[in-house]
């Protein structure tokens, strides 16, 4: 059927999808140009008022096909299933949704500063992973759906070069938000984010959330745009009025919301071409085009369906022959909320793939490579509860995590296997300290401390509540096929932060003197250990020699000279001599041990940020070798 369709109207389609594109151009430039003028880099807000930082939420809505459950929803704004199906009047945190189907999502909401233009502005923090035809607009107005907007997207990340954002890339999405204020003689606890939609006014907005026009004035003012955010002052949160059954496919809900946008932009077509005559062929044309369309979503939707249902399937079929079935229920009630995001192998898939956990597939401690479906896997094997582990990982997702794929539990002995992908070129550690007939150059090295940097910064400042890896070493760094790095390993890891721990944990010659003496667990932990395998990286040595000696302790004696033409000297003495070999700047070289120095420093709160190191990474890597090509001797470099 869609066949016949394609041949009669390609040519049509081809016409009108062009101009569509011409149209679509338009609009959203006229569209950029009216919220310019509406301040839409984003809501100032003062950060000295004390309301701020405070719960708020916005109002979403599942669309299809990627944001029909809660996972992916959370994923996107950083949160869990339940922190969402909760407010939303949803009992099943792994229902699927149906298009449209309204959701309220927690946000924290804070007052960033931004710098003198912009002042401080109010908005959550979401952390986005661009992927392929991404762009900060496309993003913007699709995935969170108007709920930001591209200008504020770039004022926020202002290292970043829009036209040029790369796959992988973590971007700093700001979901406006505002806080109640406290002196109003209403009582609001609550703020909602709502996108305007076509069909609204301010009565029907009010309405819906059970506030009053005034209070939303007096909040939003009296210009409503089509697509602005207005915040929704409510004394509680509505409750949110459910599909009990998720309803067969939802074409009238889809037909609905496509009608907005056809009579839209026939009119725009309409006013663009400026030819009336061309409206009615236009208008079939579209007809026709709607009608593929949908057709093709339904397809999208059943052929989702289907994967889900064989998937389950699977589950089910690697569980039955094992028998037992209850205990390994209550074992996976454990991670149940994990379920559907990995893949669950069965124990033989396992015992296949590494030979019966053979020694020759052994990579490392309790790690072992294995093959399963074509595709090579590292497995690990657990020898306590994994579900520590999972609940980080769950959060975790960044190209420079090593990312988990599925896992196993092996009911007959209560052990758990957590496996992930596998990766290519091994640790860091053995790059670094086992005999290799490669060697890492500097600038490889650089783009490892940053890529690592990055990492850590993904999981100290964009996961909620807070990781900290706990186990950052050179052997838990693991190497792609590009050379580029992944952290591994969250055995050790820990949400929340600042707690005091009694059972010290990690590797001796990374961790912090702080956690080693009082337990205390804070991010600095993480940046002190990174400040070691910086020296590492630096200096070719290990943390921690033949002896007993720490290379941290050691450095911080070598480096404590206020001359910085003896520091260089001795340097030059103390680093890495297959780095000597190169053409690499002294000044990229010294300034990566300043930063190392800086991540040793006993004093927690005064190792600088993740994200200060970040910066000064980037720009060791760009004084390394965009600025200077000169030799390691050149008296230039040296004489600073
Ligand atoms: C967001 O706004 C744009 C106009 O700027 C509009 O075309 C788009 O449909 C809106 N997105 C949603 C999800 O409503
Ligand atoms: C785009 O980014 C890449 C890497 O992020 C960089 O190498 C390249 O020079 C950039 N191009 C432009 C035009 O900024
Ligand atoms: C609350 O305080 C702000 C300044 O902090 C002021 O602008 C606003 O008018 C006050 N609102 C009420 C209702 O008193
Ligand atoms: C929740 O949604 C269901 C289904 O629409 C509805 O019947 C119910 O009244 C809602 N409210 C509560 C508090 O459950």
């Amino acid at each position: 059927m869609r066949s016949w369709k394609s041949n009669h109207i390609s040519s049509t389609l081809t016409l009108i999808l062009y101009l569509i594109t011409i149209l679509h151009h338009e609009v959203n430039h006229s569209h950029a140009q009216t919220q310019t003028q509406n301040n839409n880099t984003g809501y100032t807000c003062s950060t000295n008022q004390s309301n701020y930082p405070c719960q708020a939420y916005a109002f979403y809505r599942a669309t299809s096909p990627n944001f029909l459950d809660l996972a992916s929803i959370g994923d996107l704004f950083s949160v869990s299933r339940v922190m969402i199906s909760n407010p939303s009047n949803i009992s099943s945190p792994s229902s699927s949704l149906v298009p449209d189907q309204p959701l309220f999502v927690p946000l924290t909401c804070g007052c960033n500063t931004i710098n003198n233009t912009f002042g401080a502005i109010s908005y959550a923090n979401m952390s986005y992973i661009i992927k392929p035809n991404d762009t900060f607009f496309l993003v913007s107005t699709i995935q969170y759906q108007n709920l930001t907007t591209f200008p504020s997207v770039e004022v926020v990340n202002p290292s970043i070069v829009p036209t040029n954002i790369s796959i992988g890339e973590s971007v700093i999405f700001p979901i406006f938000c505002k806080c109640p204020e406290k002196n109003n003689t209403t009582q609001f606890q609550n703020m909602i984010t709502y996108v305007v939609q076509p069909s609204d006014n301010i009565s029907s907005i009010a309405s819906m959330f059970g506030s009053q026009e005034q209070s939303i004035r007096d909040v939003n003012g009296n210009d409503f745009q089509v697509y602005d955010p207005v915040f929704v002052p409510v004394t509680q949160l509505p409750v949110l009025s459910q599909p009990s059954v998720v309803p067969s496919p939802p074409p009238p809900a889809t037909a609905t919301a496509s009608d907005d946008d056809r009579t839209g932009t026939v009119r725009g077509l309409g006013i663009g071409l400026g030819v009336t005559g061309f409206l009615l062929i236009l208008v079939t044309g579209f007809w026709v085009y709607r009608e593929v369309l949908l057709k093709g979503r339904v397809w999208l939707v059943r052929d989702e369906e289907n994967q889900k249902k064989q998937k389950n399937n699977m589950y089910m079929g690697g569980k039955e022959g094992k028998g037992n079935k209850e205990r390994d229920l209550n074992l996976m009630a454990n991670v149940s909320d994990c379920l559907d995001k990995y893949r669950v192998f069965g124990f033989d898939e396992l015992l296949d793939a590494t030979d019966g956990f053979d020694e020759s597939c052994l990579i490392q401690g309790s790690v072992y490579k294995g093959e399963i479906d074509g595709e090579v896997y590292a497995i690990k094997k657990m020898k306590w509860n994994a579900y520590e582990e999972l609940k980080i990982l769950q959060k975790v997702n960044h190209g420079n995590m090593v990312k988990l794929e599925g896992f196993c539990i092996d009911e007959e002995e209560t052990d758990c296997y957590l496996v992930y992908e596998y990766v290519e070129n091994g640790s860091l550690y053995s790059w670094l300290h086992e005999d290799r007939k490669e060697k890492l150059n500097w600038r490889t090295r650089l783009r490892i401390a940053i890529d690592i940097a990055n990492g850590l910064q993904y999981i100290h400042e964009h996961t909620r509540p807070r990781v900290v890896h706990k186990d950052i070493k050179s052997s838990n760094i693991l190497l792609d096929a590009n050379m580029r790095a992944k952290i591994a390993n969250f055995g050790l890891a820990k949400s929340g932060m600042n707690a005091i721990t009694m059972h010290i944990v990690g590797t001796q010659g990374y961790i912090a003197p702080e956690y080693l003496a009082d337990g205390v667990v804070s991010t600095k932990n993480d940046v002190f250990s990174f400040g070691v395998v910086l020296l590492e990286l630096v200096s070719g040595k290990e943390a921690i020699d033949d002896k007993g000696n720490l290379l941290w302790v050691s450095a911080l004696r070598t480096f404590e000279v206020d001359n910085e033409q003896e520091k260089g000297r001795r340097l030059k003495e103390w680093l890495d001599k297959d780095i000597l070999r190169e053409t690499c700047s002294m000044e990229s070289l010294m300034g990566v041990l300043d930063i190392a120095i800086a991540c040793l420093n006993k004093d927690p709160s005064k190792r600088p940020s993740i994200m200060d190191i970040v910066y000064a990474l980037c720009k060791s890597e760009y004084t390394g070798f965009d600025i200077s090509y000169e030799g390691i001797d050149s008296p230039r470099v040296m004489a600073r």
